[in-house]
């Protein structure tokens, strides 16, 4: 079992079949420390493929993205869901739905920090049904550039997210993927 999976056994909420809580290292809290260490395991796996920028989406793939970035030594883009009313730049923009929460937005990267000679690594805290990690993908490819794979923290492997990358033939790299959370009860594939 690795650092990740300890954790989640140890603060994970199982709030029903579907939906894991990690907000006390995660999402609302975050672990400065095993943000580094996930940062070092995606920098170490990621390495012999000529990546350029780390991208995420903001909020919650921030942390650990940013960690990713700093061992491989090379720039964070982030990707908003919300651009900025005051701030008028030119974007690149896909829709995203989200399963999970039911709601649709604008997923938008900033065209002045990436182009076609960027192959880029995106990481996330979760890969569910996999919209938004097939959006985040969207974009990318919208500015030409390239998509070296993905890590995920926590994949929900009982989720289809991960069948709809490998079926674009997307590298998914997961640190912790859930099985099952039936009965409130955390199973992992090994
Ligand atoms: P998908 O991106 O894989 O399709 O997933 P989906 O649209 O279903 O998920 C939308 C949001 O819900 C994402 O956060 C995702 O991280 C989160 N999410 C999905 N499953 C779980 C879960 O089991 N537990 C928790 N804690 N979150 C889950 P988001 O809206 O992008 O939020 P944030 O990054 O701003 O925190």
């Amino acid at each position: 079992m690795n650092l990740l999976e300890e954790r989640i056994c140890k603060e994970g909420k199982v709030l029903n079949d579907e939906i894991l809580k990690v907000d006390s290292f995660i999402n609302h809290q975050v672990d400065p420390y095993l943000m580094k260490e996930i940062g070092k395991e995606f920098a170490n796996h990621f390495k012999d493929k000529g990546i350029t920028k780390v991208a995420t989406i903001e909020s919650s793939g921030i942390a650990p993205a940013l960690m990713t970035a700093l061992e491989m030594n090379v720039p964070l883009v982030i990707m908003k869901k919300s651009p900025s009313k005051v701030l008028k730049t030119d974007l690149y923009g896909t829709e995203v739905v989200s399963f999970t929460k039911g709601t649709s937005y604008e997923l938008t990267i900033a065209k002045s920090h990436i182009c076609e000679e960027d192959h880029i690594l995106i990481i996330d805290d979760f890969l569910a049904n996999g919209e938004a990690s097939t959006g985040a993908i969207r974009l990318i490819r919208k500015a030409n550039a390239t998509i070296a794979g993905l890590g995920i923290l926590i994949e929900k492997s009982f989720q289809p997210g991960r069948q709809k990358l490998e079926e674009a033939k997307i590298e998914v790299y997961s640190l912790a993927r859930i099985k099952s959370l039936n009965g409130g009860s955390i199973q992992f594939i090994n």
